[in-house]
């Protein structure tokens, strides 16, 4: 199976540490960074994930532009987010109607608590910290294995 990540990590790596995971014990995937990619033709690839940090609440506004620009219709399509503090409904929204506006199937979302020290957080020296760990990444791992089955 062809498969890319296009992934947007801004704030600590966190979602980078997650996605370069996964792609580590499966070379046969293509990262794309969002933030450095602006037109790629994604029509090969039988199967697609977007990643990103949650910014208030939303996925990276990168990533919502290279999805706008690059997702061909009805592809197989699978997301994966890190947060501060996860609230899967309200933060899902947006890049599930992105997704279907394409036609593509959404198959499935991994989210996990990551490091953040956005505003307030910096003054307590930042929550979840130490995350993503190891068990976080190798949920990632099998996450995506799942999918491949
Ligand atoms: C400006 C800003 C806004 C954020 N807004 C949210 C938010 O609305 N909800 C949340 O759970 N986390 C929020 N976070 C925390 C990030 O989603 C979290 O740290 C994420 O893991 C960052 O991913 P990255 O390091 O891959 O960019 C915010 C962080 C920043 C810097």
């Amino acid at each position: 199976m062809k498969t890319a990540i296009v992934y947007a990590s801004v704030h600590h790596k966190n979602t980078e540490k997650v996605v370069k995971a996964i792609a580590e014990k499966h070379p046969e995937i293509e990262l794309i960074d969002a933030t450095k990619t602006i037109l790629k033709d994604l029509a090969s690839y039988d199967l697609i994930g977007f990643a990103s940090g949650i910014f208030y609440g939303k996925f990276h506004k990168s990533l919502l532009s290279f999805i706008t620009e690059n997702l061909p219709l009805r592809k197989k399509v699978f997301v994966m987010y890190t947060c501060g503090s996860d609230r899967a409904e309200a933060y899902l929204k947006d890049i599930k109607d992105l997704i279907k506006s394409k036609e593509c199937t959404l198959t499935a979302a991994y989210s996990c608590l990551a490091y953040d020290t956005f505003g307030p957080f910096k003054l307590l020296g930042g929550i979840n910290k130490g995350h993503p760990n190891e068990a976080d990444l190798q949920k990632a791992v099998d996450f995506y294995e799942g999918l491949c089955k």
